[in-house]
């Protein structure tokens, strides 16, 4: 059976200025290894929110995120940062590349403090190689443009193979024509490596290329395709 993620009732509140928000409320849901899933709902209906708890940088104030069924609250924060490591990818609006490091030093990044099996400047090449960057290895952030940072950030998110890739708006800060290139690099990794992809957007036509869309409003879920009619 492949690997899941799934949300069991989960809220998740913030609080400030002695005002509760509540981000998130009584979300129930399940993705499959594998989906392409995107998520869609207006500003401050809770995307990135519900993203950083399936992405487990962040725990839900009540209800649990699972993991093969398993709770990803019991593991302690180092082990958190393992589990990250080996299941879960993350591709952000900002590309986050560190400035003086060229695209291969970039993507070797997260591999640096690891034990690995695999050559790590091989798989950060070959992975560059992947996203369409071959020619651009040596390259440091500033000489690279918009759509080509997001691919360096990408081959990153990528370089330990994980399960899961979670992008939040990657074609924010792009033009509809990167933007589709990047939408095609993301679409193709889901296919070619099975990855999970679960793709935050405010584009509609976007959106509409996955094979399953959930709309969120509020905090909450207000629709998902899988389930056929609103939930
Ligand atoms: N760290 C935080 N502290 C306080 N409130 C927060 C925090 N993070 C999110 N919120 C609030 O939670 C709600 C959901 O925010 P979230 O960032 O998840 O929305 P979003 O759907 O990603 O919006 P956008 O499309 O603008 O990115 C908002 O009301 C927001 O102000
Ligand atoms: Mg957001």
């Amino acid at each position: 059976m492949g690997s899941t993620i799934s949300c069991i009732n989960v809220t998740k509140s913030f609080h400030g200025d002695g005002i509760k928000i509540n981000a998130l409320h009584n979300v129930d849901v399940e993705f499959q290894e594998g989906e392409f899933v995107s998520i869609v709902g207006p500003s401050g209906s809770g995307k990135s929110t519900l993203l950083s708890l399936l992405g487990t940088l962040d725990q839900p104030s009540t209800g649990e995120v699972r993991f093969d069924g398993q709770t990803s609250k019991l593991k302690k924060k180092g082990a958190l940062a393992d589990f990250r490591f080996e299941n879960i990818g993350f591709v952000f609006q900002q590309f986050h590349l560190l400035p003086t490091l060229t695209s291969l030093e970039n993507v070797m990044s997260p591999l640096l403090t690891r034990k690995v099996s695999y050559n790590k400047r091989e798989r950060a090449t070959e992975v560059l190689k992947q996203v369409g960057l071959e020619d651009k290895l040596h390259s440091l952030p500033s000489q690279l443009s918009g759509g080509q940072q997001q691919r360096v950030a990408i081959a990153r998110a990528m370089v330990n193979q994980p399960k899961w890739l979670l992008a939040d708006e990657p074609t924010g800060n792009l033009d509809t024509e990167t933007g589709e290139i990047i939408f095609e690099v993301l679409t193709k990794l889901n296919r070619k490596n099975g990855c999970g992809l679960l793709y935050v957007t405010h584009d509609p036509n976007l959106a509409a290329r996955a094979d399953r869309m959930i709309e969120m409003k509020d905090g909450g879920i207000i629709h998902d395709s899988s389930r056929g009619d609103m939930v």
